[in-house]
This record gives C-alpha cells, sequence and structure tokens, in this order.
C-alpha cells in the first residue's frame, strides 16, 4: 500500500458512517446529541455540517478503517470487530495500523461466536479440528484457532455466513451475533465466544495537526459529556423512614442522593442520580427492599 498522503487545507473535520445496517441510526443519532447538524446530498452519501464544520460520509462499515488510514475521513464510527479485523490483516500484509479506537460508544453491542448446527452435540473447542469454518472475520478466527493450537480450515465468505452449513460449504460458522435471531433462523447454536464488540469512534494512528486537530477535541469533549447524560437516570422513590439503610447499598452508583422526610417524618422521598444502568432487575429488588413509587428519568442535561 501507498503511505497515506493528508488531504492538502482540508478545514473542515470528515466522519464516516455506516450507511445503512445496525450501526446506521445510533451513529447519526448520538452525534446529534453531540450538537452537530446536517443538510444531507441528493444522493443519501454525504451529509454537509451546518450547525459545525463536521461532515459525514455514509458508507460501508467494512470500508471505515481504510477510509481513514487513506486520510478520506479522519474519524469513523464503527464496530470494534471491524477495526481489529482489519488491524491484523494489516499486520499480517505490513501496512501496519494508521487507525486505532479512540472512544467505546456504549452502543451496538455484539459478540464475534463460533456457531454450530443445532444437530450437533457441543463439548468443547477441540469438536473444531479437521472442520471448515466459514467466515467474514479470517483474521480474528485465524489468531483464535493459533492460540487454541486447533488446526481447522477457514472459509473466507464477504456475507451470508449463515447459510454456509446448510448450502454445505462448511461445517460451523465464525460470525456477529447480536440478538441472536440470525443464527436461531438458520438452525444454528453459538457455542464459543472469541471477541466482545460494540460501536467505536476510530480515528487515524497520528494525531490531526490543524484545524481538524481542534474540532476533533471538540467533539471528543461533547462525545464524553453526551456518552455521560446517557447512562445517568434520575432515580425517585419513597419508603418507610427505617429503611434508609437498608436501601441506600443497592444504590452504589448514585450521586449523593437527596433524602427529604415526609409524612410527619415518617417516610422519606428520595432522588439520586444513578450512573448505571436501571434494569428491571434493580427496580425490583429495590421495591423488595420496600421502595414505592419508583421512578425513573432521563437526563436532559448536567453541569456540575
Ligand atoms: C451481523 C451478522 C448477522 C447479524 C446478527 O451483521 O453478520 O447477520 O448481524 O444479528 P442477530 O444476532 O441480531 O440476528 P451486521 O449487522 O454486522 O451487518 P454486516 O455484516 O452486513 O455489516
Ligand atoms: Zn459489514
Amino acid at each position: 500500500m501507498t503511505p497515506a498522503t493528508p488531504v492538502a487545507g482540508r478545514d473542515r473535520l470528515r466522519i464516516a458512517i455506516q450507511k445503512s445496517g445496525r450501526l446506521a441510526e445510533p451513529a447519526r443519532a448520538l452525534l446529534a446529541s453531540c450538537g452537530l447538524s446536517w443538510r444531507e446530498s441528493r444522493d443519501r452519501l454525504f451529509c454537509y455540517g451546518e450547525s459545525l464544520p463536521i461532515d459525514l460520509l455514509l458508507v460501508r462499515d467494512d470500508d471505515i478503517p481504510g477510509l481513514i488510514a487513506e486520510g478520506v475521513c479522519d474519524l469513523g464510527i464503527v464496530g470494534r470487530n471491524v477495526l481489529c479485523e482489519q488491524d491484523l490483516s494489516g499486520k499480517v500484509n505490513g501496512s501496519g495500523a494508521r487507525f486505532r479506537e479512540l472512544q467505546p460508544l456504549g452502543f451496538g453491542g455484539c459478540r464475534l461466536a463460533v456457531a454450530v448446527p443445532d444437530s450437533w452435540t457441543w463439548r468443547d473447542a477441540s469438536q473444531l479440528a479437521g472442520k471448515r469454518i466459514a467466515t467474514s472475520y479470517p483474521q480474528l478466527l485465524s489468531k483464535w484457532l493459533a492460540e487454541q493450537g486447533i488446526e481447522a480450515q477457514v472459509v473466507l465468505l464477504s456475507g451470508s455466513v449463515e447459510i454456509a452449513p446448510r448450502l454445505g460449504q462448511a461445517d460451523a460458522i465464525c460470525d456477529l451475533v447480536s440478538s441472536g435471531a440470525t443464527l436461531a433462523a438458520n438452525q444454528l447454536k453459538p457455542v464459543l465466544t472469541l471477541f466482545e464488540s460494540e460501536a467505536v469512534l476510530a480515528g487515524p494512528a497520528a494525531e490531526l495537526e490543524d484545524v481538524r486537530g481542534e474540532l476533533m477535541e471538540l467533539l471528543l469533549r461533547r462525545l464524553d459529556g453526551a456518552l455521560r447524560i446517557r447512562r445517568s437516570k434520575l432515580l425517585m422513590f419513597q419508603a418507610p423512614r427505617e429503611l434508609l439503610p437498608t436501601l441506600l447499598p443497592l444504590l452504589p452508583d448514585a450521586e449523593a442522593p437527596t433524602v427529604m422526610l415526609i409524612d410527619g417524618e415518617e417516610r422519606l422521598a428520595l432522588q439520586a442520580l444513578c450512573h448505571g444502568a436501571l434494569t428491571w432487575q434493580r427496580l425490583e429488588e429495590l421495591k423488595r427492599a420496600g421502595a414505592r413509587g419508583l421512578m425513573v428519568l432521563p437526563v436532559e442535561g448536567l453541569l456540575a
């Protein structure tokens, strides 16, 4: 590969995101929550930044690391799986890493898993020896097989990996699993997880020097705030006053809870900013411990 030539005189930041697919909408929503807005081109491949000189390029996710490496785009939102796969193949063919993960983004969670036909009785990984495994992630799979000391044949497919066993092209597959619906629909079951993934912000290996470096810093700061707000929720409930010592340990992620005494000081009303996930399970636990009128509210803004 030829060395990247910096695009001279570009004074706008360009971010590559997936045009359609799992990460497309959440990526745009996250950037919009950082105060970015755009005017979309008629061919829907380019979004011109209106609120800030930050434009979007809508592309195939697999193209994003390459676009960053070549300097066509300055940043990208892509699955860690794609980034790591292409990083490994860059190492193998000697072109080296010219992009890196800057920030995990907390959405698009999935895992790279080996899946086998439902009819297999699964015991352990040694059953993969001598088998053909279809995947779009040959580097990650080969690395894992080598680490496990398993000799298997890697069958490279660029898409529709899940139908390979039925077509007789492979015995097993190694693919991304999110909800698991694709595997189930193809009579496959996941048996091993190789790699946990989520959407990440990717950028060039080297710092951006010009005005784009400043724009990138601004965006990273806003992203940090936007991600923090997303994780934060306001939790409110009431409970008998004497239950406070039982309830507080259930809120380890709460920031300085506000407790007010109500009903002639018999009961308490508590409100707390929680930074961890307030799952149904946690709410049920609080209810069992005596909390009533539980309410979880989104946070629109945070200023310490
Ligand atoms: C992955 C994978 C499966 C699907 C699994 O594709 O290749 O097709 O998601 O999701 P499920 O477990 O919820 O059914 P991805 O969205 O990454 O698209 P791409 O490979 O076409 O880029
Ligand atoms: Zn893809």
